[in-house]
């Protein structure tokens, strides 16, 4: 039964690709691009569940799909990668907009490796995900280039990191973003502001948040929940300094914590969650229930516009938070950080 399926996917890519190629990301002409964050799908877990996230991502893909340029796909949950996989992405096939993979804690299995899965999701015709360097940790981790609106100018670049599973750097606890990722996207980042003489602004999407997102919620003011831990890295490799001191990178995208969707901007960078998107695991809160997190930005500035899209339809604005001494959290995977 497996294997019939698996062939029958194979034979539908083989026909995509022949009829396909692909186009470079760009601005519209309204000078305006946006990105559609679904984060957490969590398919396989039950066929009802599975049902629910369909009906919640056709919501998604009819109020915000019309001004969608890319969706993101930080898909996880994968109990049956193969099946979970072609669900996640049917939408995005279906309404015909081009998406990009970076891989969550649970986008592994052992008869599908992650390397095996970017190679059937590359082969998608519309996915724009791509097999990182084979000497970095993880599989994810690539960049993408979007043209301006009306010249073949690079005005925005799109990073994608792998955070892995578990540990970080032998550290106990949740994946992170390791010393050799960080080496290669100051490499691309110095080399693409050589290329092109200037800082091109840049977003980075992964899935588990980095510690940094503690101080977002501790200390400044943002918009949106923590109703649970922040479930950080154990050690601070010092991405985040990296993206002060590269000064590309503008808005930070996570997934990984179901019922924490806050944004605030931290010195600079837009640090931010999107929302659980799918059914499956543990849920969001009725008052927050499942939604995307839709990230507009203009070309030629660093300003976001962002909001959540929720399965009913509704366009929330998030509500302010405040720094509250009696509300913070000082550990990730607990380990403490001051
Ligand atoms: C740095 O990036 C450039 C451009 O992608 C690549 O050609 C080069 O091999 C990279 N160098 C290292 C040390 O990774
Ligand atoms: C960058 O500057 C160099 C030297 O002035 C020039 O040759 C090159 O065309 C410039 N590149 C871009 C993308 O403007």
């Amino acid at each position: 039964m497996f294997e019939n399926f698996f062939s029958f996917i194979l034979f539908s890519f083989l026909i995509f690709q022949f009829s396909f190629t692909k186009e470079s990301l760009r601005f519209k002409t309204d000078k305006t691009f946006q990105i559609m964050q679904l984060t957490d799908l969590h398919y396989g877990y039950s066929f009802a569940q599975n049902m629910q996230t369909d009906q919640a991502q056709k919501v998604y893909f009819k109020t915000e799909g019309k001004d969608t340029d890319f969706g993101d796909l930080i898909c996880e949950g994968f109990q049956d990668p193969l099946i979970a996989w072609q669900k996640a992405v049917y939408f995005t096939n279906f309404y015909q907009k081009n998406y990009a993979v970076t891989f969550g804690n649970h986008d592994f299995i052992d008869y599908y490796s992650r390397r095996k899965f970017i190679d059937l999701d590359i082969k998608n015709e519309y996915s724009y995900s791509q097999k990182g360097p084979e000497n970095i940790h993880g599989v994810s981790n690539y960049y993408l280039e979007v043209l301006g609106s009306d010249s073949d100018e690079t005005k925005l670049i799109l990073y994608f990191f792998d955070t892995g599973d578990k540990t970080c750097e032998g550290i106990p606890g949740w994946g992170c973003v390791f010393h050799n990722q960080i080496e290669w996207y100051k490499n691309i980042s110095n080399y693409l502001k050589e290329k092109n003489n200037r800082t091109i602004p840049a977003l980075a999407f992964f899935h588990i948040p980095l510690p940094e997102y503690l101080d977002v919620w501790n200390n400044n003011i943002c918009y949106g929940i923590k109703e649970e831990i922040i479930a950080c890295w154990p050690k601070n490799t010092g991405l985040y300094q990296t993206f002060l001191e590269q000064g590309d990178v503008y808005g930070v995208f996570v997934g990984h914590d179901h019922v924490n969707d806050f944004i605030g901007n931290y010195n600079g960078i837009y640090l931010a969650y999107g929302r659980k998107s799918g059914f499956g695991y543990y849920e969001p809160q009725p008052l927050h229930p499942q939604g995307t997190r839709i990230i507009k930005v203009q070309e030629n500035s660093r300003e976001i516009e962002s909001w959540i899209r929720n399965k009913n339809g509704i366009k929330e604005i998030q509500k302010i938070h405040y720094p509250d001494e009696k509300d913070t959290q000082n550990y990730c995977s607990g380990v403490k950080f001051s």
